[in-house]
């Protein structure tokens, strides 16, 4: 892992160069990302992008070992971090250690990434003592979607406001190495960002952090409907169509294959 990025370089820059990442989840896009991104996420919105789940309650670590395995093997700068499904690491202290030593252990990832502020600081403690790189996400936590009543922007009120701020505090001060500030009003981000001393990873929370995620069939227009903060640089998904049409049509009158795309007997 070391002659990759490691968690404690990630956590170095903090206030300098923003911090830039994105999800992948296989051996196809993984290295395209990897020498363009200073860490990259496996994660668990797989479920959904990648497996038509409705959230990414549904997700279990074999699921995520096997993603996270496809990306390490087709990588080898970036950081790759891993995020521990719902159900994997919240039950105490000694089964999230569990979860994310088999995940790194199964994977070669360089650190995992856990959902919750105040209510995980101690496990990350425990994690972070035992050899375990731990990224925090506050703020929108796709995991409680059954206690939010949805995927909605946070932080619309002062008392939500600064239960977010303790979140963030108490994460980093537990010895998180960085954190994932998702789904936050902009003036909350920023100040989240001044608050703690290790780099915040926005997504949906503005410029102000030391860092931006997105994830990846998002940006690449492979998704069909997408928050209001993602911006999609690319049209993958009418280029996939496309391809697709023409080939079908070529197909159908027998013009593919061509006598080039066949093999003619030796003898
Ligand atoms: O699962 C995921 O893709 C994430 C990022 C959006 C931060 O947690
Ligand atoms: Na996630």
């Amino acid at each position: 892992p070391l002659r990759r990025r490691t968690a404690p370089a990630i956590r170095a820059m903090k206030g300098g160069q923003p911090i830039v990442s994105l999800t992948a989840y296989n051996a196809a896009f993984a290295p395209l990302v990897d020498p363009l991104c200073d860490f990259i996420l496996v994660g668990d919105s797989l479920g959904m992008v990648e497996h038509g789940m409705e959230s990414t309650v549904e997700v279990d670590l074999d699921l995520m070992i096997a993603h996270g395995r496809a990306v390490v093997r087709s990588t080898t700068e970036a950081l790759i971090v891993v995020d521990l499904p719902f159900g994997a690491y919240e039950a105490s202290r000694e089964q999230a250690f569990s979860s994310a030593a088999r995940v790194m252990a199964e994977t070669g990832c360089g650190a995992v990434k856990l959902e919750g502020g105040v209510a995980m600081a101690e496990t990350i403690a425990f994690l972070a003592s035992r050899g375990i790189p731990v990224m925090a996400h506050v703020g929108l936590t796709p995991q409680a979607v059954n206690m939010l009543g949805g995927f909605k922007s946070q932080g619309h009120d002062e008392a939500a406001r600064r239960k977010i701020v303790a979140d963030a505090v108490a994460v980093a001060e537990a010895g998180a190495f960085a954190v994932v500030v998702e789904g936050v009003v902009a003036p909350l981000a920023a100040e989240i960002t001044g608050a703690v001393a290790i780099p915040t990873i926005g997504i949906g929370a503005s410029s102000a952090c030391d860092g931006q995620i997105l994830v990846i069939n998002d940006m690449l227009g492979l998704t069909p409907r997408v928050p209001k903060f993602v911006k999609r640089y690319g049209a993958i998904g009418e280029a996939v169509s496309e391809a697709v049409k023409a080939y079908a049509a070529e197909v159908r009158q027998r013009s593919f294959p061509a006598e080039e795309h066949t093999y003619k007997p030796r003898g």
